[in-house]
């Protein structure tokens, strides 16, 4: 395959977080053309696929288009997929996996539709090459993503293969675990740029702090891979891939130019969440503690504090969570002067309990839940006067 001919790239992320892919996006260089819920569109090469692959800490998937056609039926879909030069892209030896979502009147079944485009695949490289490619569910290997909306559908290699968001050094999660791309996403919105302190009680797996630390050393969150559907592809260059990784580590700094602290009060979270950032590479640099959230070490230089405390969902756990968020908002206001204050939260009744006037709420989806980051300033004397007088970010 021709890993310099460019054409239109779709990446893909979580709802909510397309702002920030945006901006992540165009700092490396790239016009974005559209966005939508999900995703939103550049026009680049293969070869610049390895770098969006490296590099993007807020996306889920980076889709290299390969067709788009008017497709109204099976056969049609079968024809067009089975007319692309499969024989281009993966050897016999590879294993093919289909993931397709489809929108179309006439098929209810989606398997029978990622079952033909599979079919056409393997059937064509067998044509051209006398052996079929194994395929199935695994994303190990080539990925090809199928969207089937009415009467047209759009066929993608999906250069990223497992989703990014499986960073690999989460080898033990804690209870409610956020995802590392939303990690990424909440610690853009909040500012978060490695340049102040930061502190993140109630850390659990320590998502939210191994994501800074990764964040404030310009360190590539793809580093922490080997496997991408790229790698897969026929015509991929081992030696320029290599360049690419020796030259994106290269820019990354050694250390923190300002501390991390993270918290929990359950010592079996503070052991994962230091295995996890020592699997990041990134354990020696944040400072770990078991403790309350109450007795967090603050550093007197005041920066960004980060609350993802749980949200509960079963009935009985209200009123202890209602406590909990009392608590945080009365730690925020006595000991947190100087600093912004975050918390993310699915639960808004629970946020009312915080007891302190947000001066921005921005909306998230952690899965299918609707989330904020509700943000809290909490301004020493001399400003607060001022912030009283006029403040402009009140929503
Ligand atoms: C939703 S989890 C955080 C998940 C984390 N963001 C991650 O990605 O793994 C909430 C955490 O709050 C901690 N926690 C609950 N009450 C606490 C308290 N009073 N002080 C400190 N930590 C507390 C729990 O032990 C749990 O690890």
């Amino acid at each position: 395959m021709d890993f310099n001919r460019k054409n239109t790239v779709l990446i893909t992320a979580s709802r909510g977080l397309v702002p920030y892919l945006s901006r992540e996006v165009e700092q490396l260089g790239y016009e974005v053309a559209s966005t939508h819920a999900t995703g939103l569109e550049i026009t680049a090469s293969l070869n610049d696929t390895m770098r969006l692959n490296l590099r993007l800490r807020t996306a889920f998937n980076v889709l290299y288009l390969l067709k788009t056609f008017e497709c109204d039926g099976p056969d049609e879909l079968y024809r067009n997929i089975f007319s692309i030069a499969w024989e281009e892209i993966a050897g016999p030896d590879e294993y093919v996996s289909v993931v397709s979502r489809i929108e179309h009147s006439s098929i209810n079944n989606t398997m029978f539709a990622n079952q033909k485009a599979k079919d056409a695949i393997v059937d064509k490289i067998h044509q051209e090459k006398g052996a079929r490619p194994d395929s199935g569910p695994e994303r190990t290997n080539i990925v090809i993503h199928l969207y089937w909306k009415n009467d047209r559908a759009w066929v993608y290699l999906n250069t990223s293969g497992q989703k990014l968001a499986d960073r690999s050094y989460r080898k033990i999660p804690c209870a409610a675990p956020l995802q590392e791309t939303l990690a990424a996403g909440i610690l853009f919105a909040s500012g978060y740029d490695g340049n102040t302190p930061l502190v993140v009680p109630m850390c659990g797996s320590g998502t939210l702090a191994i994501e800074a630390a990764l964040i404030a050393l310009g360190r590539a969150p793809g580093l922490l891979r080997s496997n991408f559907g790229i790698i897969h592809v026929k015509g991929f260059d081992k030696n320029f891939w290599q360049e690419i990784r020796r030259e994106t580590l290269k820019s990354a700094y050694k250390n923190l130019s300002a501390p991390i602290i993270a918290t929990d009060i359950d010592r079996k979270a503070i052991e994962a969440a230091k295995k996890n950032a020592r699997t990041a590479g990134c354990d020696h640099l944040i400072e770990f503690k078991v403790c309350d959230f109450t007795d967090t070490p603050l550093p007197e230089n005041p920066g960004i504090l980060i609350f993802n405390p749980p949200y509960g969902e079963r009935l009985g756990e209200l009123n202890w969570l209602e406590k909990l968020y009392k608590a945080i908002g009365d730690f925020l206001k006595t000991k947190c002067t100087g600093y912004t204050g975050y918390i993310f939260t699915g639960n808004r009744e629970l946020s009312k309990a915080v007891g302190l006037r947000t001066s921005r709420k921005v909306p998230f989806y952690n899965g299918d839940i609707e989330c904020r980051l509700l943000q809290y300033k909490m301004y020493s004397g001399s400003v607060k006067k001022k912030y009283r007088s006029g403040p402009e970010d009140l929503t």
